[in-house]
């Protein structure tokens, strides 16, 4: 075969219990769980096409128009990782992604861009070597891993475990693994309205983020104190307790943004609006008894967690108490990724 195609559409996903921190080759610091979002997603398509030099080549395109800032961290990690792309060698890859969030809405896409571009090299490998067995999901993972900590979990639906922790025998620092086996059906049915405080990029990259944690003064502490939520939070999201999910969620996003503040330097990620939606979202938990909770990822977005049992009523909360807040009433509904809607 002298031409062919191949095509992945790969999720973004949000962290309950956060990664921030790593060692040696994008090894983390900590263990974390996150759910697989379904409507954020990049999609990306490759058009392989077999040349005579013995090298590879490839060629990006970004909703269309050239992103040499992207075509470079693709080249980066092909080089830094060519062990893993030896079949690469002798084809040009014409390399086309798209995301289905705007682009100015703040929200970090490299777990969906990049597990999206891992899925396609697996398939062009796939082809290349004649090879029918299914893709290796947990290769998968690794190789996403290695592109960008977080997307190790986007290969799979549901929710997904990155990091070694005592109750999981299959956990790894090494990739992820899906806990769609374990989670209580109240979990899957889980939406995410991302409330979009501001759509600017993040002031500070994860890559600066993680960095600042090897100084970090509350470092070990820290670690400590995710292995430990790691832990609740798996028995929370097998035995379905929202009360003690929500208390999880919340401490978490609230230590990351602590840890940004007391860092060298510091850095302060929420917005007078990010801290009224958060108040307010607590409000309307204790006046209607709604499970709502928030989590936050290294940004002044809100993201709003409810079971689906909650949808109407937390819907009209967003319109009518929390759209005035957000950067042009802007807020993205996602559902958590179930194979159903895959
Ligand atoms: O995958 P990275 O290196 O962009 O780091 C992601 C870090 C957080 O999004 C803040 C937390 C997480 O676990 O996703």
């Amino acid at each position: 075969m002298n031409e062919f195609s191949v095509s992945a559409i790969s999720p973004s996903n949000i962290a309950i219990v956060k990664y921030w921190g790593k060692h040696g080759n994008q090894l983390p610091n900590n263990p974390s769980i996150s759910f697989t979002l379904s409507r954020c997603h990049t999609e990306t398509h490759v058009k392989v096409t077999k040349n005579d030099t013995g090298n590879y080549a490839l060629h990006f395109l970004f909703e269309g128009k050239e992103s040499p800032k992207f075509q470079e961290k693709i080249e980066k990690y092909l080089v830094e990782n060519q062990q893993y792309f030896g079949f690469l060698k002798g084809l040009d890859l014409n390399i086309e992604s798209s995301n289905s969030f705007p682009h100015s809405s703040g929200i970090a896409s490299s777990a969906a861009s990049m597990s999206a571009l891992v899925l396609c090299l697996l398939q062009i490998e796939k082809t290349v070597n004649q090879n029918v067995t299914p893709l290796d999901m947990r290769k998968a993972s690794f190789l996403s891993r290695l592109a960008s900590g977080s997307a190790a979990r986007s290969v799979y639906p549901v929710m997904a475990l990155w990091g070694a922790t005592p109750s999981v025998s299959s956990s790894s620092d090494e990739y992820a693994v899906p806990l769609e086996d374990i989670v209580h059906p109240v979990f899957k049915t889980y939406h995410d309205s991302i409330l979009i405080v501001s759509n600017k990029e993040k002031s500070v990259s994860s890559r600066v983020g993680h960095s600042l944690m090897n100084s970090h003064p509350l470092a070990e502490q820290r670690y400590q104190t995710a292995r430990e939520n790691t832990e609740k939070l798996l028995k929370v999201l097998k035995n379905g307790d929202i009360t003690e999910f929500i208390e999880i969620a919340e401490a978490e996003a609230l230590q990351l943004h602590e840890l940004m503040a007391t860092s060298n330097p510091p850095y302060k990620l929420m917005e007078p609006n990010t801290l009224k939606i958060i108040d307010l979202v607590r409000e309307f938990r204790r006046e209607t008894k709604v499970p709502a909770c928030f989590t936050l990822d290294a940004g002044p977005n809100v993201h709003l967690l409810y079971p689906d049992a909650d949808d109407a009523r937390v819907k009209s909360f967003i319109k009518d108490n929390l759209l005035q807040y957000c950067h042009d009433n802007q807020c993205i509904d996602d559902v958590v990724q179930n194979k159903t809607n895959l």
